[in-house]
Formats: structure tokens, C-alpha cells, sequence
């Protein structure tokens, strides 16, 4: 396991907290009722990048030789291709920042959704690239709650032969995290905060609400709203 220089995060055991002021800030305003879809989408973005940063800070490197206008010198280059596979929907939203920083990267789609009776995953879509074209997958969703989907997702991956997983999310509830490391102990879990539970709906408490619902702009679940309080301006 690895740290970027100078964060200190929280770790137990495979789950990275970030402590990184920049996550917390910008986290604080994710979560905001009052955020709009437009503000939520660069939130996340800006996140994920964040993020992103702190869990491929063990990416091998090849060294290189750089003629600089002036010199030449050693430079680095990856030696291990990056895939990105968002969960549908909301994991859509965390794609495009990694893909910026690591434009060769190969990105796969799963498409699972929660059954609002059971909270049972149900998977509708699967495309992956193929495993021997990737070695390490990030795979994305902001939200890890009853960690029914990401255990499916991961499942899924596995069968399809990656086994180089690393989950990258916005917000995990405590029953999420128990569920992902009890089937899959070994994918790594990279989050922006460990909140305290999930409600009756499964729901995370205080998460942020619906994820895919305030990416997209799409139904306010009443189980997810909370009464608007005053808040700060964001600066
Ligand atoms: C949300 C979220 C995760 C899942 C997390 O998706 O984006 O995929 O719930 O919950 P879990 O850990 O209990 O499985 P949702 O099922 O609402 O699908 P959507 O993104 O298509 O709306
Ligand atoms: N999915 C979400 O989008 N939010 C939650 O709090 C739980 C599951």
C-alpha cells in the first residue's frame, strides 16, 4: 500500500480515508442539499481527480531519457496501463477526470442498479476491455452503501480475469466497506469519507443523497432529502 507524499490518511487495513483538506472541503459542499446538478458534476470531478491521485501513487514507472531545451535528463514514463470501469449510472461521473489525467486509458462500463425492495444488485450491461490489455482496473462508483454493487462489480471483473482491482469512491458506509473486504479482501478501497451508517432505505447517513439522481438531475428521493438548513456560501 502506498500514501501520497504529504496526505496523511486514515488507514484500516485496505481502506484509504483521505485526509487531504482540499477532499474535505470540497466533499462539504458535495453533500450540500442545496448543491445543483451543474456544481455537483464539477465537485465530483474535481474529487475524483483528487483521489485518483492518492491511489495510483504505486503506479510503475520506466525510466527515460528527456532532451529538454537545455539538457538531457532522466524522465519517467507508466509501465502499467490504467483501465477505468464506472459502475452505471453514477460512476459516469468520476470517468472523465482520470481518463484527462491518463488519456490512454481503456475504459469499461457496468451497468448495475439497486432493487429499491431487496437492495439486491441487478445487473443489466456488461463491457469490459479485454484483461490482458490492463494491469491495474480503478474501478468507480461514489457511492459504497450496502456494497452490494461494487461486490457484484468486482465479481464480475474477476470472472472476466482482472484481478488487479482498486476501488475508488466518493462515500462508504461502514456495512459497505464490511461486505466489499469480507468477499474481496484484496481491492484496495480509496474514499473521500467513512460515514456512519445507512437508514432504513439503505441509504447512506449523511452521504449526499442519491448520487445518480443529482449527477443527472433526475427524481429527488424523499428518503434521501433532508430539510434545507442555512449553510455558508461557498467561497
Ligand atoms: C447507487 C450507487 C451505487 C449503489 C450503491 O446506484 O451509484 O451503484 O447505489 O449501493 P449499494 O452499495 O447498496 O449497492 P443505484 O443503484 O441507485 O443506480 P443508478 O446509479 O443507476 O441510479
Ligand atoms: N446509493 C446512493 O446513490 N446513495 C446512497 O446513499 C446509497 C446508495
Amino acid at each position: 500500500m502506498s500514501e501520497a507524499p504529504g496526505a496523511s490518511n486514515v488507514r484500516h487495513q485496505q481502506v484509504h480515508e483521505s485526509r487531504h483538506p482540499l477532499v474535505r472541503h470540497k466533499l462539504s459542499f458535495l453533500r450540500r442539499s442545496d448543491t445543483g446538478a451543474r456544481r455537483f458534476q464539477e465537485l465530483v470531478w474535481e474529487l475524483t481527480t483528487l483521489l485518483a491521485y492518492e491511489a495510483l501513487a504505486d503506479l510503475v514507472v520506466t525510466q527515460t531519457s528527456v532532451t529538454t531545451p537545455l539538457a538531457k535528463t532522466d524522465g519517467y514514463v507508466l509501465a502499467e496501463r490504467v483501465a477505468l470501469v464506472p459502475i452505471l449510472r453514477a460512476g459516469l461521473g468520476m470517468v472523465d477526470s482520470i481518463w484527462n489525467l491518463i488519456p490512454d486509458a481503456q475504459v469499461g462500463h457496468i451497468g448495475l442498479y439497486r432493487d429499491e425492495a431487496t437492495l439486491r444488485p441487478v445487473e443489466y450491461y456488461s463491457k469490459l476491455p479485454p484483461a490482458s490489455q490492463m494491469d491495474v482496473c480503478l474501478l468507480l462508483d461514489p457511492m459504497l452503501a450496502t456494497g452490494g454493487s461494487t461486490t457484484a462489480a468486482c465479481n464480475i471483473l474477476k470472472r472476466h480475469g482482472i484481478f488487479r482491482i482498486k476501488y475508488l469512491g466518493l462515500i462508504a458506509a461502514p456495512e459497505g466497506i464490511a461486505q466489499l473486504q469480507g468477499a474481496h479482501p484484496d481491492v484496495e478501497i480509496y474514499v473521500a469519507a467513512v460515514d456512519c451508517c445507512l437508514n432504513d432505505q439503505g441509504y447512506i447517513v449523511p452521504g449526499l443523497g442519491d448520487a445518480g439522481d443529482r449527477l443527472f438531475g433526475t427524481k429527488v428521493d424523499e428518503a434521501a432529502r433532508i430539510p434545507n438548513s442555512p449553510q455558508t456560501e461557498e467561497p
